[in-house]
C-alpha cells in the first residue's frame, strides 16, 4: 500500500518532468531555490526583485499551511502534495 502511494507520487512528479518526492532538498531546489535562492536567503535576481526575507526553519504543517493559502504560491500549491511539503519543510535551508 505504502510502495503504490510512493510509486504514484513518483510518477506524478516524473510525469510533471520534475524530481522524486521524498527528497525534500532536491525539490527545495527544483520548485523553490529560483526565488528563495539554493540557500533560502532569497539572494537570487528574482528574489531581490521581490525583497524577500531570508526563510526560516518551518513544521511541515506551519508550512504546509502557508503554501496553501498564499496566493504568491498558487501555482506550486497545485503541484506538490502535502508529503512533498512536509518534505521541503524538513529540508529548508535557512541561511546559514
Ligand atoms: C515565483 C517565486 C517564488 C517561488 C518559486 C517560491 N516562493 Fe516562497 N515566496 C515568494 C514571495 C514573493 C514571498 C513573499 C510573499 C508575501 O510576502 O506574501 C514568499 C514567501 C515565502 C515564505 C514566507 C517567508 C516570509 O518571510 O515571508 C515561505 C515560508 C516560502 N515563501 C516558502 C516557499 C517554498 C517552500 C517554496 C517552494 C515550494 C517557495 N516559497 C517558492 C516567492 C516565491
Amino acid at each position: 500500500m505504502r510502495a503504490a502511494v510512493v510509486l504514484a507520487l513518483a510518477l506524478s512528479w516524473l510525469g510533471s518532468g520534475s524530481v522524486l518526492a521524498d527528497d525534500g532538498d532536491a525539490l527545495y531546489q527544483a520548485v523553490c531555490a529560483s526565488c528563495h535562492g539554493a540557500t533560502g536567503r532569497g539572494d537570487t535576481p528574482a528574489g531581490r526583485a521581490m525583497n524577500l526575507r531570508p526563510l526560516e526553519a518551518m513544521s511541515g504543517e506551519a508550512l504546509t499551511g502557508y503554501i496553501r493559502g498564499n496566493a504568491r504560491h498558487k501555482a506550486l500549491s497545485d503541484k506538490l502534495s502535502d508529503e512533498e511539503l512536509r518534505a521541503i519543510a524538513k529540508a529548508i535551508p535557512t541561511g546559514d
